[in-house]
């Protein structure tokens, strides 16, 4: 949820931060805005659209500087308005900010700061941040931004610079992510590691209550609370610049399915620590899947796997688990927190709640060194590599494989799968990745089942079980990408209600694996037959054909022709699905 970006060195800044803020607009894209400092003075360019609309003009391209920062906006506090858009300068028009996170105690400090007698333009939270360093200075910019910090509550990723002193660019961050990429008589700033990487594959990773003083040839990170120096380890980034491009795609989110294949590759390599891991989780009496959106479906799966081996777990939503469930943790019990970016706010309150009372934490992720994998006892990496369209497609397949490895991995640590069954798994799951690019191949008829539908304006998906949570994760993707009501249930729910909705033309997407539930669900679909229901099955010998696979991992499977599905059909209605309305990729506010 925003993305924020700085830039401090001898290049034309303007230019960086702009490429900078486009590599972030994943993050948000209702508005777009840098701040540089020019001949003693600060210069703010901002406005409501994505980066390019905004900053693409003659008038941007006049503007030269040595030192900037950087935001694009995924609106919490005030509508998407020139106004509301990052960055903010206070009064005197000395100090600017840019944020990402929430103020949460903004009213108080903004009515306080307003009897001191400082004018604020906007409706956001982030404004009051400049008018507390003004308020605070006298004479040091550090210790203004310090004692500021001091005053603030809910969570920040901070990047601010003073005319007063333009060597340097300050940042901070309490529960929202922030890098530092270094350079060679540069540095960078960035909400995630793709902004840096035409730059540099070196960075440093704040931590919860660091704040820096970056300059063009230093770093000096702080404790906020102690004023201390501290050091963070410099990390380098694994993959390449190309992963974070679209390489020829018309949109990122068809190139991350196309690279769902490599993402089972890759999950698959880390086979040593789940095997590590499943040795640990299996003292444990309870276990619970937590999880947002897409990753909550992968846990759901997990679920499912583990009660295949008997072995009870449950998935608990991140956003329910931190009220209630969580009340009856203990130290019997194992979290598997699942995540792609490891950012999302309400599965890491949930993962700290859980190990305040002595819960056990493992977390399946996708992005290295995030916030989750730094408050777990252990992590499984799921290295997908970036995902950088909204709509989460390859890091799914990438949990479901960790997950289903984990799953049989602890289910033979308690004995509770044979080794040769265990073997012919491992031996289908290397051959998943033919299966995927099988399926991808026969990406045209997809397509053409799209357009035919791309009129409809309700969708039911049904399926039993394991792939229960693939007519989840399949009706989820079609609402979020295309705007068109899908509803997703257990199969047999269908006549407990939902079966009202049918009537002639209404497509119904049957998932159906070839396993001994099958014939079950060939019930289910007449009766949405009777209703004359379109009926779009998925499954071996069906409308949407997929290869046979044992049916323990059909979701893996499954999954790949319905993100296909919601992909054309969004194109089909002449939507970006990159860029979902209301959406943004990592969710770091509650
Ligand atoms: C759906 C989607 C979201 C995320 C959810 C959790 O396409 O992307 O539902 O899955 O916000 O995000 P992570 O996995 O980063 O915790």
């Amino acid at each position: 949820m925003c993305g924020i970006a700085g830039y401090i060195g001898d290049k034309n800044t303007p230019e960086i931060l702009v490429e900078m803020l486009k590599r972030l607009e994943y993050r948000g894209y209702d508005s777009a805005g840098i701040a540089c400092i020019s001949d003693n003075s600060v210069i703010v360019y901002k406005d409501r659209g994505v980066v390019s609309e905004v900053m693409d003009k003659p008038d941007r391209k006049q503007i030269h500087s040595k030192v900037g920062i950087a935001h694009t906006r995924w609106a919490t506090h005030g509508e998407p308005s020139k106004s509301n858009a990052h960055p903010h300068v206070d009064c005197t028009g000395s100090f600017v900010v840019a944020h990402n996170g929430i103020i949460e105690n903004y009213r108080d400090l903004k009515a306080e700061l307003i009897d001191k007698g400082h004018r604020f333009e906007s409706d956001t939270d982030t404004e009051v941040i400049p008018h507390l360093i003004e308020e605070l200075y006298a004479g040091s910019f550090e210790e203004a931004f310090r004692n500021s910090l001091d005053k603030l509550r809910g969570s920040f990723a901070i990047a601010a610079i003073s005319k007063n002193e333009p060597d340097r660019i300050l940042i901070a961050r309490k529960d929202s992510p922030l890098i530092v990429g270094l350079g060679d008589g540069e540095n960078f700033i960035a909400s995630d590691a793709p902004a840096v990487l035409p730059y540099t594959k070196k960075i440093l990773i704040l931590d919860d209550f660091d704040y820096g003083i970056v300059s063009k040839d230093q770093v000096i990170l702080k404790d906020i609370q102690t004023g201390n120096e501290i050091t963070r380890d410099i990390h380098e980034i694994q993959w390449d610049i190309t992963r974070a491009e679209k390489e020829g795609y018309p949109h990122f989110m068809l190139k991350e399915i196309f690279e769902e294949p490599t993402a089972v590759e890759d999950a698959m390599k880390t086979l040593h620590d789940v095997e590590y891991v499943a040795k640990k989780l299996k003292k444990y009496q309870r276990i619970y899947f937590l999880g947002c959106g897409t990753a909550s479906y992968a846990g759901l799966v997990g679920k499912y796997l583990l009660e295949r081996f008997s072995i009870p777990s449950e998935l608990v939503l991140s956003s329910e688990f931190r009220y209630s469930t969580v009340n009856t943790v203990d130290e019997n019990c194992a979290i598997i927190a699942v995540s792609q970016s490891g950012e999302t706010s309400d599965t890491l309150a949930s993962v700290k709640a859980a190990r305040n009372r002595g819960a056990y934490i493992l977390s399946i992720v996708n992005v290295v060194g995030s916030s989750l994998t730094r408050v777990s006892d252990n992590v499984i990496y799921t290295h997908s590599g970036p995902e950088i369209a909204v709509a989460s497609t390859k890091a799914y397949v990438g949990q479901l494989t960790s997950i289903t490895l984990l799953s049989i991995y602890l289910a033979k640590e308690l004995g509770r799968i044979q080794g040769d069954y265990l073997n012919e798994i491992i031996d289908d799951m290397h051959s998943l990745p033919d299966k995927i690019r099988q399926i991808l191949s026969r990406e045209d008829k997809i397509k053409e089942l799209a357009e035919i539908l791309s009129e409809k304006n309700i969708f039911l998906y049904i399926g039993r079980r394991l792939n229960y949570p693939t007519a989840l994760e399949g009706a989820l993707k079609i609402k979020e990408v295309s705007y068109v009501h899908a509803e997703a249930y257990p199969a047999g729910e269908l006549k407990h209600g939902p079966i009202a909705l049918l009537e002639a033309g209404v497509p119904v997407v049957a998932i159906n694996p070839n396993d001994d539930l099958m014939e079950k669900m060939d019930s289910n679909i007449q009766e949405a037959r009777s209703r004359n229901a379109t009926i779009i099955t998925v499954g071996e010998n069906c409308k949407i054909e997929t290869p046979v696979t044992d049916p323990m991992l059909s979701p893996i499977l499954y999954i790949v022709p319905l993100h296909l599905f919601a992909y054309h059909m969004a194109t089909s209605r002449g939507l970006n699905p990159d860029k979902p309305r209301n959406l943004a990729k990592s969710v770091t506010v509650e």
